[in-house]
């Protein structure tokens, strides 16, 4: 142990020389060989390190995503799950599906009561939130795939981490003192070593998640779905009232999946097929707007956001109805991603009046944005990989699975848990994302990477739950239709809007007053809000050189070589 973290650090102090973090730069770090951009500066530290060792953009994923769960356990998780795109020197392209999935013993009605309504709370806090997690598996299937160092040299960063602590961020401070209430309500063991008031500097260890990832270390799927840390997980559900049992984890499997491709313009964009909703709506959305002149409209003129959200509300509507599990629901993907289809859709765009949703809906507007979490790398050969990866909320459910030391999702609160009642992302669904046991619920998350001329062109993705997919739709077409570059395109101010609730939501500064005005006279109704998205993105440049744009919203570093 000694040897490997006096290894880590000593990486760490010679390759941190060529990080950069200045919140308002308009370029980001500009390096030869290889990028790694994540949420949290260790993170991305740890993903350089693999690469400059020699591993390749996928065995820096990995560590990178142990390292998460370690230093981001906001978002960051091994009790998670997430979804990959990658994209091979040769231009090959792949996805891989480590969504959770409903236990068998869940059914379409498990957060109702006897007069079927929604009980608060149930599908958000606690035991019964949890779906069976994906990312362990699907780290050992990308490794077992295209990996190319030892897992277990992998693996090991994310333990010295746990066991030797790292000083606390203010943010993470702040999120710790914010959940303390709910660690002590909600948990069977009280997690002791996360209960006090957290400052800014403070060190934390995980010695529980260090001894999970040690067994996960050693035995890589085995360590988790089966033998002592399964059995934890399963003692947790049985005391908590949860529904995971030693079958659901030996089901699980994560999937590789076809990617979702198309065009906009000269670009092609890969990403995420279902049981994310967010390759098909990002594709539906750029097809929507391909035949505007949008940098003639202006970056967040008036004109240019009616049109954004017009686009929008066609394509989340779209989402509620026809998108979820396509092993379970037969998802229309290729009428969706039909570029006429979408034309037509916009035919009864009014470029002077806003369109009503067919109705209000009662949709819960979530101020707080990033709860999930991001990371894009580009290795020294040209191979890239995008990966969004959650526990759905801020922490999940908030149950730290006992002397196992891993917090678990609350995912299951992605299902419709009854048609047209918004979940805490506001957005509504119906048959097509039902809760059935070994189902996977409808995601948001879009990891995507784009091609120009057959080139690799950029890496993007972002956390934000329904902002995900507007998020990385602008971070897109601020490079594609504005040319900004890539950091600029990552800190430009975001809208949003989502078909109901009926409303384009934006960040302070995003719109003047102007802008505001004719928004409102075109029949909009508007809503000032938080931070929207936290892109994390890579632009390969004409010379050959990799732009790293890290969002300034958060803590997130830009880091290569
Ligand atoms: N849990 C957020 C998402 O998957 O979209």
């Amino acid at each position: 142990m000694q040897k490997s973290i006096f290894t880590l650090f000593t990486l760490f102090l010679f390759l941190s020389c060529n990080t950069k973090k200045e919140k308002p730069a308009q370029t980001g770090l500009i390096t030869e060989n290889a990028m790694v951009v994540t949420a949290h500066p260790i993170a991305s530290h740890v993903g350089k390190a693999i690469l400059a060792k020699g591993g390749n953009a996928v065995d820096a994923a990995v560590a990178v995503k142990f390292s998460l769960a370690v230093v981001f356990p906001f978002a960051g998780n091994i009790g998670g799950g997430g979804f990959m795109v990658y994209r091979a020197s040769d231009g090959s392209t792949n996805t891989l599906d480590f969504r959770e999935m409903a236990p068998a013993k869940a059914h379409r009605n498990m957060y109702l009561d006897s007069a079927d309504n929604v009980i608060k709370d149930l599908s958000t806090r606690g035991h019964l939130a949890a779906g069976v997690p994906g990312s362990v598996d699907g780290m050992v299937e990308a490794h077992r795939k295209y990996g190319s160092l030892p897992w277990a040299e992998l693996v090991q960063p994310s333990i010295d981490l746990a066991t030797i602590g790292f000083a606390v961020t203010k943010r993470e401070a702040d999120g710790f003192n914010r959940i303390n209430k709910s660690l002590k309500e909600l948990n069977t063991i009280e997690p002791t070593h996360l209960l006090k008031e957290w400052n800014v500097g403070d060190t934390i260890y995980h010695l529980e998640l260090a001894s999970t990832l040690v067994r996960i270390r050693d035995n890589g799927r085995a360590g988790f779905y089966e033998g002592e840390t399964a059995t934890l997980l399963v003692e947790e559900m049985k005391r908590g009232g949860g529904f995971i049992t030693q079958e659901d984890l030996n089901n699980y499997h994560s999937i590789w999946r076809t990617p979702v491709i198309s065009s906009y313009k000269d670009a092609k964009i890969i990403t995420m097929p279902p049981p994310s909703s967010g390759g098909i709506a990002l594709t539906q959305l750029l097809q929507s707007v391909e035949a505007y002149d949008l940098k003639k409209l202006g970056h967040n003129s008036a004109e240019y956001v009616h049109l954004l959200t017009e686009a929008e509300r066609r394509v989340y509507a779209d989402r509620a109805e026809y998108l979820g599990d396509m092993d379970f629901y037969d998802v229309p993907i290729k009428q969706l991603t039909t570029p006429s289809y979408n034309k037509e859709r916009m035919q009864s765009f009014n470029p002077e009046r806003a369109t009503s949703s067919d109705s209000i809906g009662s949709g819960k507007i979530l101020l707080e944005s990033d709860q999930t979490t991001h990371f894009s790398i580009i290795d020294a050969e040209g191979n890239a990989v995008a990966i969004t990866t959650t526990l759905n909320g801020a922490f999940g459910s908030r149950v730290i699975v006992g002397k196992a030391g891993f917090l678990l999702n609350n995912e299951m609160d992605d299902f419709s848990v009854k048609p047209g009642v918004p979940n805490m992302f506001g957005l509504v669904g119906g048959e097509a994302n039902a809760i059935a046991p070994g189902k996977r619920m409808l995601s948001s998350m879009t990891p995507t990477i784009v091609e120009q001329n057959g080139k690799l062109l950029l890496v993007t993705g972002s956390p934000g739950g329904a902002t995900i997919i507007t998020s990385v739709f602008q971070s897109i077409i601020n490079v594609l239709a504005f040319n900004m570059t890539m950091q600029e395109s990552v800190n430009a101010l975001r809208t949003h809007s989502q078909w109901l609730p009926d409303v384009i939501m934006y960040e302070r500064g995003a719109l003047s007053e102007e802008n505001i005005k004719k928004l409102k006279e075109m029949g909009h109704k508007l809503l000032d809000r938080g931070n929207i998205g936290r892109v994390d993105a890579v632009k390969v440049l004409e010379n050959g050189k990799l732009e790293g744009a890290a969002d300034p919203r958060g803590d997130d570093l830009a880091s290569g070589f």
